[in-house]
């Protein structure tokens, strides 16, 4: 199979589809990596970086002509589509809501196509979800560069020449993008206040360090597949006046808020820029679908009336060495998908929620809009069937099974009695000493594992790693020589499986601190 990244077509793109470290890991897999000559310039990866990990350097219509899948970020033109050979598969984004046209020369060449931005977010796209991977660097890069652009501190200040307070952040919209400015901003040591519709928003909003500006409705933004809805128009109205109270104190104020699918929701007006103080930021990630400020301009930084509005749409272009090495590997990912980790040839397996819904066309059959997909997290597990005439039975059945759960409880529990109480009256009183001892450390140990929840396992590691050690050295002083009893094979086996764990313990601990090494 021959893999093939053409240089970024369009203007001012910086970033690539892969970087050399993946396109070594696509030739262990065995298939020919051919990379157009400078693909990577803008993004500091040299050709000779890509033919040092084995990848065919070649000129662009050697990668569009021959390739049997190509690996692009941005949506390729017509005339790039057109010179793909039939049956071959594109991998990028490719924005089918507005690029219809595109799609149709894809179909006519009878190709199939995986839209990065169709990936869909549910849990085990995580390492796939490129909209999330683009989304979270502009909402870093909004903070760095409206903070450039500001002109005074962002943490407060006390000095000799005087004194500043922290700067206010406002970020509107807090998913991926916003939940990133505001760990961006809070990094910088500004007071941060944000706003989302979603209710959910609110505790992840706290998480990174932020304040949630509530607004007193039971209306709620969540929409499908982790996005939002349309709000009412009384909602909207009500929101504006809780934004246009926090305006006139903010330093900056980065907007992010979308509905998917729709142009961006106008939520600050002319006159509420107005209302700002002159050198204060508006960030407007939104710029591309309209804009989140009624004053914003694509592409442009303009003023009005002291107040800077920014409307860059190529935030993550603007980072491209982190946007190509994430971008990169979120491809990788989707690659081990569609070929079981490179131990099969490439295979479009329909039946995958993940294929499903980024698949938007297949060997020139259009597939789009794809079929919907719903993540089932505990909060939003379907509703229960109706209730038919079989439930009385069902319940029947469950009581019946419940009460033989319970009397097999407590039989187990009369005869793990009656066998200690039998046990008492034959064995030496050490044995039954130790034998309490062993009973309660099983109930301790199985009540501490079972009930620790998931994130204290680390620490928990630590502490059990500790009672290994005391064990190693409990069942040392039970190896009596030259006597080699029971006790002592117990001892032995104790030895080994509690050094096990020790070991273990400091495996695990050190590969995860090489996670933190830089
Ligand atoms: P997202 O869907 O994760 O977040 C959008 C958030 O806006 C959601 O939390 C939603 O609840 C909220 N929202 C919707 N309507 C709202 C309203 N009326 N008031 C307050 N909040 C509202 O989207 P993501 O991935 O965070 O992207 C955010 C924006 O950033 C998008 O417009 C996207 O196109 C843009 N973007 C811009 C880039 C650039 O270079 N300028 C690069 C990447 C993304």
């Amino acid at each position: 199979m021959i893999i093939g990244v053409p240089v970024e077509g369009a203007a001012g793109e910086k970033r690539t589809a892969l970087t050399p470290r993946v396109a070594s890991v696509l030739r262990c897999w065995g298939s020919e990596v051919r990379v157009e000559r400078g693909t990577g310039l803008g993004a500091g990866f040299a050709d000779a970086d890509y033919a040092a990990q084995g990848a065919v350097l070649s000129d662009g219509s050697g990668v569009w002509r021959e390739a049997d899948v190509i690996l692009k970020v941005t949506p390729p033109s017509p005339a790039e589509l057109e010179q793909m050979q039939a049956q071959a598969t594109l991998i990028s984004f490719f924005r089918p809501h507005s690029n219809q046209d595109l799609l149709e020369v894809a179909v006519q060449r009878e190709l199939s196509v995986l839209a990065m931005d169709c990936i869909p977010r549910i849990s085990t796209a995580q390492s796939m979800d490129a909209l999330s991977t683009m989304s979270n660097i502009a909402g870093y890069k909004a903070v760095v560069a409206a903070a450039d652009m500001y002109g005074g501190f962002l943490p407060g200040q006390i000095t000799a020449a005087g004194h500043s307070a922290p700067a206010e952040v406002l970020v509107i919209g807090a998913g991926v993008a916003g939940l990133s400015a505001i760990s961006a901003a809070r990094a910088l040591g500004a007071e941060v206040y944000a706003f989302d519709t979603r209710a959910e928003a609110a505790d992840q909003v706290r998480s990174v360090g932020g304040r949630f500006l509530a607004l007193d409705s039971d209306e709620d933004g969540a929409g499908q597949g982790g996005y939002a809805k349309q709000m009412s128009n009384d909602y909207v109205s009500r929101e504006l006046a809780l934004i246009a109270s926090r305006l006139p104190s903010a330093a900056i104020v980065v907007t992010t808020a979308l509905v998917p699918g729709r142009k961006a929701p106008v939520l600050i007006t002319r006159q509420m820029v107005e209302s700002m103080a002159a050198g204060s930021v508006i960030f407007d990630l939104a710029a591309e679908m309209g804009g989140n400020c009624e004053v914003t301009v694509a592409d442009e930084v303009i003023t009005h009336q002291g107040v800077k509005i920014a409307g860059f749409t190529d935030l993550p272009s603007q980072m491209a060495v982190q946007a190509s090495t994430f971008y990169s590997n979120n491809l990788l990912q989707l690659l081990k998908l569609l070929t079981d980790n490179g131990q099969r040839e490439f295979n479009l397996d329909l039946d995958n929620r993940i294929v499903a819904a980024a698949l938007i066309c297949l060997q020139g059959t259009k597939r789009w809009p794809p079929p919907q997909v719903v993540d089932i997290t505990p909060s939003q597990q379907p509703e229960p069937p109706p209730v038919v005439a079989t439930r009385k039975k069902a319940d029947r059945q469950a009581s019946t099974s419940t009460r033989r759960h319970n009397y097999l409880v407590w039989l187990g529990w009369i005869v793990a009695v009656a066998g200690l109480y039998g046990l008492g009256s034959v064995a030496p009183p050490d044995f039954l000493e130790r034998l309490t001892v062993f009973v309660l450390a099983c109930f301790v140990g199985w009540q501490v594992v079972w009930n620790v929840t998931p994130a204290l396992h680390t620490p928990l590691m630590s502490v059990t790693n500790a009672i290994s050690g005391i064990i190693v050295l409990g069942a040392m002083l039970e190896l009596q020589p030259p006597s080699l009893g029971v006790a002592s094979v117990l001892a032995i086996a104790a030895v080994l499986m509690a050094a096990v764990n020790v070991a273990g313990g400091f495996f695990v601990t050190w590969r995860m601190l090489k996670m933190f090494h830089k």
